[in-house]
């Protein structure tokens, strides 16, 4: 037997996806036997009445509920902390997130901590935490994502911010993974525009760095299966998922961003966000994600159009598709034909005479379409931040061992320099 992986796994989350597929909730919370729930919520749902029909839902299935609502983008560990606090309070069944990532990823660490005990950082990946794997399941958790982006619905991470360590990181087991994702294309219709292109921006470098990742079979064979990370590597089968992502982003995210009512294209974004989710969640997310958290870490001075929120921080769609024409010009040479056919899905049609600059001219392309930030200047940064940031990637070694060329510190500078504005 050779030191190489040759084995791979895929896990996934029960999906119902469709217009009206929120209706079903009731029945849900039936069929998983849940008589009492935390309904873990975003309160800027409230102008829309998101919440008091989800809450309606709830209640018309008899089951009683209470609601937690002190969501902040991008959590924390205080944040997360109230959220725990407040269901240690309020035992209960079960979970249901209402929201985008942060929200979900809000109630997949209060659904740990309430169950298992101990402290948030004790479970965070080491080595900014203490690495800890959940000791058992967790309670079911349904998810009715209201943005398509983050695929939290699909995954097994949460991802929280540090501010005092200036990072992001995450906690990420098979026990986090929600019961249900609830994935309704009405309950997006009214995300601000610029909450869909940011959101949307993500769910494409998730699949787009999924789909180049490093393959599962050029990865060192794990001691046993319960050291296998789970991000894996590109495989067969998430290969699937992160391909027709990129396509339905290529094909649907513009018109998404341009028109909320246009329910076609959200719920196709919708859909490929959690198809999305699917394939990082088994293959993994490398050099823009390990760069985004940083970015979205260090400075909190921008100020995103959409987002209701009376504090300056980076969404995390852009911390991660700021860096990503740079990383992929970087990567380009390791899996050129993935890279084309990555940029050929994201324009639609095949690309004469393609090259390194390919995807990252695909991407730009898409990034001024949807109106993202042109680069890291625009959020704040500028050479004199670069160590900062490096220093915080470097610690993202769960990420970027998944890159598909090795990464060290002078590689990241180049793509930092490259990144300040792309256009
Ligand atoms: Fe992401």
């Amino acid at each position: 037997m050779s030191n190489f992986e040759s084995v791979f796994t895929l896990e996934a989350t029960q999906l119902k996806f469709g217009a009206g597929a929120a209706e079903e909730l009731g029945w849900e919370l039936k069929r998983f036997n849940l008589k009492s729930v935390i309904l873990v919520t975003d309160p800027a749902l409230h102008a829309y009445g998101l919440i008091e029909r989800i809450e309606g839902l709830i209640a018309k299935a008899g089951v009683s509920f209470h609601r937690f609502e002190d969501i902040r983008v991008e959590p924390t560990i205080e944040s997360l902390q109230k959220a725990v606090d407040f269901c240690v309070e309020h035992p209960a069944d079960g979970f249901v997130a209402l929201g985008g990532g942060s929200t979900m990823d809000t109630a997949k660490v209060s659904n740990l901590i309430t169950v298992h005990g101990g402290q948030i950082m004790d479970y965070v990946n080491a080595p900014i935490g203490g690495g800890k794997k959940p000791p058992g399941p967790l309670k079911p958790l349904i998810c009715l994502p209201t943005t398509s982006g983050s695929g939290s619905e699909a995954t097994t991470v949460a991802i929280l911010d540090i501010p005092d360590l200036h990072v992001k990181t995450g906690i990420s087991h098979r026990f986090m993974r929600a019961a249900l994702a609830i994935v309704d294309p009405e309950l997006a219709r009214s995300t601000p525009a610029g909450v869909t292109a940011s959101a949307g921006l993500d769910v494409l470098c998730h699949a787009i760095e999924s789909y180049i990742s490093l393959p599962y079979d050029k990865r060192p064979k794990p001691a046993s299966p319960d050291e296998r990370p789970p991000y894996q590597g590109s495989n067969p089968v998430a290969d699937i998922w992160s391909l027709k992502a990129i396509e339905f982003g290529g094909q649907f995210l513009e018109r998404a961003v341009k028109d909320g009512n246009d329910v076609e294209a959200r719920g196709t974004m919708m859909l490929g966000a959690t198809m999305a989710g699917i394939g990082f969640g088994t293959a993994g997310v490398h050099i823009p994600h390990s760069l985004a958290y940083p970015i979205a870490g260090i400075k909190h001075s921008y100020h995103a159009p959409g987002y209701s929120r009376n504090y300056g921080f980076v969404p995390h769609g852009y911390s991660v598709i700021v860096t990503s024409p740079a990383a992929f010009r970087y990567t380009y040479d390791s899996y050129p034909d993935k890279h084309i056919l990555a940029a050929e899905l994201l324009r639609g049609h095949k690309i004469e005479n393609p090259g390194p600059e390919s995807l990252p001219s695909a991407i730009i392309d898409m990034m001024k379409a949807v109106g993202s930030p042109s680069g890291i200047a625009e959020l704040g940064y500028d050479e004199a931040d670069f160590p900062a940031i490096i220093e915080g990637a470097l610690k993202q070694q769960r990420l970027l061992a998944g890159a598909p060329k090795p990464v060290n510190a002078k590689v990241l500078e180049t793509i930092l320099q490259q990144s300040l504005k792309n256009w």
